[in-house]
């Protein structure tokens, strides 16, 4: 018996050049339900000021093809952008999720930002907190997570069909894979779940979380796991572990933290509600 081949969603990317953020949005072929993954909420740190021209951008897209939102989804709590996530929820409803090992993630920076009073600490500021391997739908289109740890330990991967959209986990072959020098990050981690990704069928695409695309190439938001086994410098097929750890290592050591590392932890750890202040911990980190 031949096995059924996998759907193929369909995917809209949206790039966001201030932080090099793709943000996509999937829903299955010949369905009008979506999931949002990844929005970015711009924000301008010198005067704290927020905008939404990127989230905007996705949700004309999203009302001019007449989708419905079912999911927001968060492939980790990133430390460059902010989320839209409450920004498209109010929009657009839909229900936001995460992988539950944001709990370990709330744990490492809830004394640095003594923030237990206006950030649950039990998670409940997310719709939901998938478990690993948790199968969900996206109207009728299946789609399931796997736990991808090493940029920090909450990462996830969310496949579906023939397309997985994998975070920081892998970026495209010519630039690697993500930084694991954050609280709670490592090397050894992120070797085994690219090993992962590199285990789904050679035809799979996986949509990476950013881009830092080399001078003369255009942002591209996608490569299959048959290029990433060819090509990744950091861990493609033939890369053992040990080297993998040892340049990583190399790669992070001294790297300057991200412009945005401060306000995109409190706000993201919030599921992206907006308080009034956002806290800058001097000398903590
Ligand atoms: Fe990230």
């Amino acid at each position: 018996m031949t096995a059924m081949p996998a759907p193929k969603p369909q995917v809209r990317g949206f790039f966001d050049p201030a932080t090099a953020t793709w943000t996509y949005v999937v829903w299955g072929a010949g369905d009008k339900t979506c999931a949002v993954i990844d929005s970015v909420l711009d924000y301008d740190a010198a005067s704290g000021h927020t905008a939404t021209a990127s989230a905007d951008k996705v949700i004309s897209f999203i009302q001019g093809n007449g989708l419905a939102v079912e999911w927001i989804l968060e492939t980790h709590i990133h430390a460059d952008h902010l989320t839209a996530a409450q920004y498209l929820k109010e929009k657009l409803g839909g229900k936001t999720a995460i992988s539950k090992h944001i709990l370990a993630v709330l744990k490492t920076w809830q004394p640095i930002f003594s923030n237990a009073a206006d950030t649950p600490q039990d998670g409940a500021q997310f719709d939901h907190l998938f478990d690993d391997d948790e199968d969900f739908k996206i109207g009728a289109l299946e789609a399931r997570i796997i736990h991808t740890p090493g940029h920090t330990p909450a990462d996830t991967t969310y496949i579906m069909g023939n397309a997985a959209f994998v975070g920081d986990t892998m970026f495209l072959p010519d630039v690697g894979t993500g930084r694991c020098d954050f609280p709670g990050g490592s090397a050894e981690d992120s070797y085994a779940s690219t090993r992962k990704l590199l285990a789904l069928p050679d035809d799979t695409r996986l949509y990476v979380g950013h881009d830092y695309p080399p001078e003369g190439r255009e942002p591209l938001c996608m490569a299959t796991v048959a290029e990433q086994k060819a090509g990744n410098i950091r861990a493609g097929a033939g890369i053992q572990k040990d080297a993998f750890v040892l340049r990583r290592r190399e790669a992070d050591r001294g790297k300057p933290v991200p412009d945005l590392l401060l306000p995109s932890l409190q706000v993201n750890l919030r599921a992206g509600d907006l308080t009034d202040f956002i806290k800058i911990p001097v000398n903590r980190i």
